[in-house]
């Protein structure tokens, strides 16, 4: 699929739920979230069934993300199906970490390829203040398990809430180094204010070779994170969203005022 300005999509980022067991300072308020009720998330099922008409009609790569998406119940599931379609040759997810121990083998299993985990810092009282209690140590042990049973290249994504404080950033790239995984600096970024940028070491945040779509947890496809825009699979059908969201994807990003991180996906 090519867009109006020659782009190709191949990429669809999958929020599967907009639940997430952390509540990090920049994603998610305090309290007075406004969830998405049970009936409208997605099922398994059509989740694949986008995946299948994504991949017909030129999507390669599928990233599940949230909320947390090893909140939802049975996930593997949903990676086998979606790791049985063939067009499908990189199936991977984003992840806070906190239960990738207990998945990292079975999600090998399922067909997932890789995972990136969200990880800010390397001290957990930091670590418990930015996430509003997360547990670091469950982080350091889910990442060493999806290196162990190879859900490789893990790449470490952490959000840089202070610009000038380059220690945290120096003993993140130094753990990195040693447990031999990669990392990368993401900038807090703001959606109602258009305020976002180049993604280094990805290509996220650069409009003029964005090459994704996103999916919804209550299934709407957006064609751009930073825009209020979104064409629901459930009322046009499936191929008639995805199209619409390839023919009016914007040049570049403006503003997304009405979806928040926790359920787009980041
Ligand atoms: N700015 C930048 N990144 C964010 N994420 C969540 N909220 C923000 C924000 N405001 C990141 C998480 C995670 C990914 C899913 O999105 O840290 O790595
Ligand atoms: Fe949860 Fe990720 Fe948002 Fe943190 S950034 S609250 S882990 S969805």
């Amino acid at each position: 699929m090519l867009d109006k300005f020659k782009r190709k999509i191949t990429y669809i980022r999958i929020s599967v739920t907009d639940r997430c067991n952390l509540r990090c300072i920049y994603c998610m308020p305090e309290e007075g979230i406004k969830l998405i009720s049970h009936n409208e998330i997605l099922t398994y099922d059509e989740i694949y069934e986008i995946c299948q008409v994504g991949a017909e009609l030129g999507i390669n790569k599928v990233r599940l993300t949230g909320g947390e998406p090893l909140v939802r119940k049975g996930i593997e599931l949903l990676v086998e199906k979606i790791a049985s379609i063939p067009q499908i040759t990189d199936l991977n997810m984003t992840t806070n970490g906190i239960f990738l121990e207990h998945y990292a083998q079975i999600l090998k299993d399922a067909g997932l390829m890789r995972v990136n985990v969200s990880l800010d810092t390397l001290d957990p009282d930091e670590y418990k203040r930015i996430t509003r209690g997360g547990d670091i140590y469950k982080v350091f042990k889910g990442i060493e398990a999806a290196v162990k049973v190879g859900l490789t290249p893990v790449k470490l994504n952490a959000v840089v809430m202070d610009k000038n404080d380059k220690k945290t950033k120096l003993s993140l790239i130094e753990y990195a180094k040693n447990i031999g995984v990669e990392i990368r600096f993401i900038s807090q970024m703001h959606l109602d204010k258009g305020d976002f940028q180049v993604v280094e070491g990805g290509d996220g945040g650069n409009c003029k070779i964005c090459n994704r779509l996103r999916l919804t947890a209550n299934g709407f496809i957006k064609p751009c994170l930073f825009s209020d825009d979104e064409y629901s699979v459930r009322e046009l059908g499936i191929r008639e969203a995805i199209l619409k969201a390839v023919e009016f994807k914007p040049k570049s990003g403006t503003t997304c005022t009405h979806r928040n991180f926790y359920n787009i996906g980041g």
